[in-house]
């Protein structure tokens, strides 16, 4: 059938040819006799570092023995850059690391390894995409930890399925997994994400396998962010950081000094936003632009921050605190490559587009924090405590917060009830460079 009768969308349905097999989670197809909850043996799993400090952190501190960890992106994000310099970084710290390469060749493995500094004694690689001599290989070498990169290009050639395919995917991960929990084996596997969705990807092997984490970015930015969508060993809230670079990828262990470094305090249209990436508190800056424009429908648009959200604040601003942009284009912006859609950013976002339309800028040591209601109240946001401490670490001494929030220690905080008071008090000082176009 070209066309599924169900959802009526064309060319999605994808063959599969019945087994034989019964397919238990690997996990418990090695049987195990019931026992009461609390007699249970708990292997405190100890954990491995990667080497790598932001992919521990989001991993929790490292790879569990016999535990199987998806690696999945955009090709081109740099998914076999941060494999490679892992393993690199646990066969220099004594693991005996196997990487199977199925994608490319091992020479040119090699030389991405002398770029990052990846060759160590410990670290084996082999060529193969046949899942049958990735697995001997991987028998014979009895190594810690197995990598495979990727999943998409390795074959059981004793199944049906061209490679890709998801009964393919599917079928070589789940041997894997096995393999993985008999040996005890930390398994890491590569898997493309492509932009349509994903036809044999990750979401395929999302209950399969242990840990899925998501590695993207901004393809004009050298900003990577990792995170976990799925983790049965720990928390799914860490985000980790990474800057690609001419030699591998380097981490940013100190969040808030990377987006704020370029910042140009007392300019109109800016504001410094303490939002949560994950349970990272970080310090961004937003920026506006509001000019002119003779368009019915004057633009509205973002980088890095929800076009939408923007033109509902801009509605709040023109109601409740008498800045009316509806006659202008307005632009917002995220300095530094990320993403933010909590609802956190909200007051510095309208801060910023207030300042840009009246040529006020926020004084230099001020932090913004809150989200908006459509009756311009500002409302409070989880953890706040966190995001203050960590703009007090980095030297803010002031910040504007929602009604109700209790002092904190070194910084001074300025509860506002509503947007206009917000706009009294959070823009001050006129910037002497602003020149209002008319
Ligand atoms: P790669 O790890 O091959 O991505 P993936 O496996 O996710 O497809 O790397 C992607 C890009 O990163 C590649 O186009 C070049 C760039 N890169 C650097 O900028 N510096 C480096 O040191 C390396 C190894 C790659
Ligand atoms: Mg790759």
């Amino acid at each position: 059938m070209g066309r599924c009768p169900a959802c009526d969308a064309w060319g999605t349905l994808v063959e599969e040819v019945a087994s034989a097999r019964v397919e238990l989670a690997p996990t418990l197809a090695l049987g195990s006799a019931p026992v009461p909850i609390a007699e249970v043996g708990v292997d405190a799993a100890e954990r491995r570092s990667t080497g790598v400090e932001e992919l521990d952190r989001v991993l929790g501190g490292g790879l569990v023995p016999g535990s199987v960890t998806l690696l999945a992106g955009e090709p081109g994000m740099g998914k076999s850059t941060l494999l490679l310099q892992s393993l690199g970084a646990m066969a220099a710290a004594g693991l005996r690391c196997l990487l199977v390469t199925a994608e490319e060749s091992p020479a040119q493995v090699r030389m991405r390894a002398e770029r990052v500094g990846a060759l160590a004694d410990n670290l084996l690689v082999a060529g193969a995409t046949d899942l049958n001599h990735v697995i001997a290989h991987a028998e014979a070498v009895a190594p810690d930890v197995l990598a495979i990169d990727s999943i998409q290009t390795v074959v059981d050639p004793d199944r049906p399925g061209a490679p890709g395919s998801v009964t393919q995917v599917r079928d070589c991960a789940y041997r894997l997994v096995q393999l993985a929990k008999e040996r005890g084996l930390a398994t890491l596997l590569v898997g493309h994400v492509t932009k349509e969705g994903t036809v044999a990807g990750p979401r395929v092997l999302e209950h399969i396998v242990d840990t899925v984490l998501s590695f993207d970015g901004d393809r004009g930015h050298s900003l990577r962010l990792l995170r976990a969508l799925k983790h049965r060993f720990g928390s799914t809230q860490e985000l980790g950081l990474f800057d690609m670079t001419s030699e591998g990828l380097e981490c940013v262990p100190d969040a808030s000094a990377r987006f704020l470094v370029d910042r140009r305090p007392g300019v109109a249209g800016s504001a410094v936003a303490a939002v949560l990436e994950g349970a990272r508190p970080v310090m961004v800056e937003v920026q506006a632009l509001v000019v002119p424009s003779n368009a019915p429908a004057p633009r509205r648009s973002g980088s890095g921050i929800d076009a939408q959200r923007l033109s509902m604040l801009l509605a709040v601003l023109a109601q409740r605190a008498e800045v009316n942009m509806m006659q202008h284009d307005v632009y917002g912006s995220i300095a530094g490559g990320l993403r933010v859609t909590e609802p956190g950013l909200d007051l510095a976002l309208a801060l910023a587009a207030a300042g840009a339309r009246t040529g006020r800028a926020a004084p230099e040591r001020q932090v913004v924090v809150g989200e908006l209601g459509l009756g311009g109240e500002v409302r409070s946001v989880p953890q706040l405590e966190r995001r203050l401490a960590e703009a007090a670490r980095l030297g803010f001494e002031t910040a504007l917060v929602p009604p109700g929030t209790p002092d904190q220690p070194g910084i001074q905080v300025l509860p506002v009830g509503d947007l206009r008071e917000a706009v009294a008090l959070g823009l001050i000082r006129a910037d002497p460079g602003f020149a209002a176009v008319s």
